[in-house]
This record gives structure tokens, sequence and C-alpha cells, in this order.
């Protein structure tokens, strides 16, 4: 098959196109990236040593996507990724949507030229923020989790959060980018025909991500313990109880091959929530253990200031895949850990490379 992955050199397109051409299916891997996150271009010689075919292309600019060649499948992989994006004050939230948005948009019209079809990697930001804000939470051996005593919001479990979850605004402005794309992406493909599919990712995790305390939190915070850099457990009383689930991009693969191998299903079911759930979440608290056991000690101060965004517990709830697909993670949490770790001590300057310039 042939695929295209625009932000092919960023962690999760990077990670991707290295694991579809390990697969041996034969797929011919074509890519394009900007280069705006900084260590993005770190990737590009050894994609293109694998045989991937890399443009320089901007996704903003659909004069740009005109002279890419045709392909059978778009996994867009592409975008800015932080829930902060656009509304720190240091970035445009304009920028923000004309990559996030406006670019799909370009992708779409690409895919609608082609008769290619179209996977997106959109996000848990696309849930409601107040619902899940004022989810009541226990902690349990150092990290939150839904309160049993307590009635909890349609769509959520201690599963996690399932696709039935509340989408209406607030849910960040990055989220909202995502969300908007997702009902693109449906509504192009059944006005022209195209298979799309839309994969809810929970926080993604591995060796190569490029680390910052808002995006790549585990990938950062491994990064920054071995270093012994100052970290920081804000919001929710300074403990670090808040709870994230991961899934290594790798993990993905079974699944994007099932998907672009069987484009007519129900649409209905073309969104669902693609994540490591439960089993796989784990609080700052007992990351820094674990980073503690492994590196030794670091002091990490309590800031109970709260951040805009900022949400005591998210975990997805991933069994409309499994049961869709069927589809599992494979990858314990503790081995995307080590993985990221071995990275690090590899590459003692990855914090430096990917910090914004
Ligand atoms: N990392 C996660 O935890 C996570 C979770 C859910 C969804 N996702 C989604 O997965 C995708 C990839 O995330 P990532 O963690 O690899 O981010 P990343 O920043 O590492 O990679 C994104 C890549 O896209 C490129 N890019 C950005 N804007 C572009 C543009 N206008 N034109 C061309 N290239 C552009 C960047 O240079 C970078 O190489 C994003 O769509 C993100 O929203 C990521």
């Amino acid at each position: 098959m042939r695929i295209l992955i625009s932000g092919i050199c960023g962690f999760v397109g990077s990670t991707l196109a290295k694991s579809l051409l390990a697969s041996g299916r034969g797929h011919q891997l074509y890519g394009f990236d900007n280069f705006i996150r900084p260590g993005s271009e770190s990737n590009r010689a050894e994609l293109k040593a694998l045989g991937v075919k890399l443009f320089h292309a901007d996704l903003r600019a659909a004069s740009d996507l005109e002279t890419l060649p045709a392909v059978d499948f778009v996994i867009d992989a592409a975008a800015n990724p932080s829930v902060l994006a656009g509304v720190d004050g240091k970035t445009s939230s304009r920028q923000l949507v004309e990559h996030n948005l406006g670019g799909t948009i370009n992708l779409l019209e690409y895919c609608k030229t082609h008769k290619a079809g179209f996977i997106l990697l959109s996000t848990s930001r696309v849930y409601s923020i107040a619902p899940l804000a004022n989810l009541k939470v226990v902690a349990v051996n150092d990290a939150f989790a839904p309160a049993t005593d307590a009635a909890l919001p349609h769509g959520v479990s201690a599963a996690g959060l399932d696709e039935s979850f509340a989408t209406t605004a607030p849910i960040s402005l990055y989220g909202s980018t995502k969300l908007a794309s997702e009902a693109l992406a449906l509504e192009y493909g059944e006005t022209f025909g195209f298979p799309v599919f839309v994969n809810r990712c929970g926080v993604l995790a591995g060796a190569g991500q490029f680390g910052r305390a808002d995006q790549g939190i585990f990938a950062y915070w491994i990064n920054a313990w071995r270093q012994k850099r100052p970290l920081k457990y804000l919001g929710f009383g300074g403990h670090g109880h808040q709870v994230r689930d991961c899934l290594h991009p790798r993990d993905l693969i079974p699944l994007l091959e099932k998907q672009m191998a069987a484009p007519k299903i129900a649409a209905t079911d073309r969104i669902a929530n693609v994540s490591g759930g439960a089993a796989s979440a784990m609080s700052l608290k007992q990351l820094s253990e674990w980073c503690a056991q492994r590196f030794g000690p670091h002091q990490v101060v309590s800031d109970g200031t709260m951040r805009p965004f900022d949400i005591a517990w998210i975990v997805l709830d991933s069994t409309k895949a499994s049961r869709l697909w069927p589809w599992q993670p494979t990858l314990k949490t503790t081995a995307i850990l080590e993985e990221i770790a071995q990275h690090a001590d590899q590459h003692p300057g990855w914090l430096d490379l990917s910090a914004p310039l």
C-alpha cells in the first residue's frame, strides 16, 4: 500500500513510518514535514535511509500538497499537539487553527483528488472540560481515580471515558481544532466517497518523543529527572496525583493495518478511542517513583498553582476499538518508560534539542 504521513518527522509520524516499514508488508512510504517542531529535523536522515520518500511541505499551503504523489491512504500526524497552544500568550491562536484545522482541510482536498483514505490521529482533548474538572476523584496509592461513592457522569467508568462522553465547549483550542477536523473528515469521506477513520488517542509516549512540560509529559519527566532538572507537581495540592494513561504509537500499527484493509464500515464506527486505558494509567507521583528506582533520587517541588486545562484524571476507554477491530495494546507502561529512559541515556542533550527556539 502507498501511504502518505503528514508530520512524518515528528515523534508519532516517524515512529509509525519506521514500524510500517518494519512490518514487512511492502508498504511504500511517503511523508512530508515543515520541521516547525524543534528536533524533528533529527529524524530526517534515518527516514530517508530507510527508503521513505520525503518532501518539505507545509500543510497550511494548499499548493505545497499539489505536487505530492498519489497514495492509497493518508495518516495525519502533523499538528501542534499542545493543549496550551494558542492560549499561552506565546503562540498564536490563529496559527494553531491554520495548522490543525486549515491543514486538515488541505489534506482532505488531497484525499478527494486522489480518492485516498484518511486516518486522523485525534485526541482525548475533544472531551468537555467542565464534567471532567467536576469529576469527584479520590487518591488511591498516590493516584487519582473516580470516586465510587458519587454518580459518574455519562460516558465515564473506572475503565475511562468512552466515546459517548460530552464534547461540548470548552474543550481547549487544540481539542476544538481536532473535533472540527473530525467532523469535516467524516463529511468529506461521506460526500466524496473515501474511507475515514478517527482514532482519538490518549497520551502517546515512547523513545524519541520531543518532551516539554505541556506536551510529551512522560518523555519530559524522565529526561528532566535523569538530568536533575527542576520538576514541579503543579496544581491539585501539589501532590502529583494527576493521572494519564499512555500508549506507544507502535501499538497503533495493527489497528491502522486493519483499518486500511477494511475501509467499508458503518459511519458510527469511524470514531473510536485508542489508548493504553486503565491498565496503563499512572500518576506523576508514581512516575517519579519509577524514575527514582531507575535514576536515583531527585527533589520534586510541590506547587498547587493550577494551569488552564489541568484535569486530575484522563483515562480513555478503548473498548469500542477492541471490539470493532479487534485490537489491544501490547506494550506495558513500564516497558514504554524503560524505552524512553534508554533513549535518554543515549541522548543526554534531548531536552535541549526539543526545547522551543
Ligand atoms: N503525542 C501525543 O500524546 C498525542 C496524543 C493524541 C494525539 N496526538 C496527535 O498525533 C499527532 C502527532 O503528534 P506528535 O506527538 O508526534 O507531535 P510532534 O510535534 O512530535 O510531531 C508533529 C510533526 O508535524 C510537523 N508539523 C506541524 N505543523 C505542520 C505543518 N503545518 N505542515 C507540515 N508539518 C507540520 C512538525 O514539524 C512535527 O514534525 C498530532 O496530530 C497530535 O495531535 C498526539
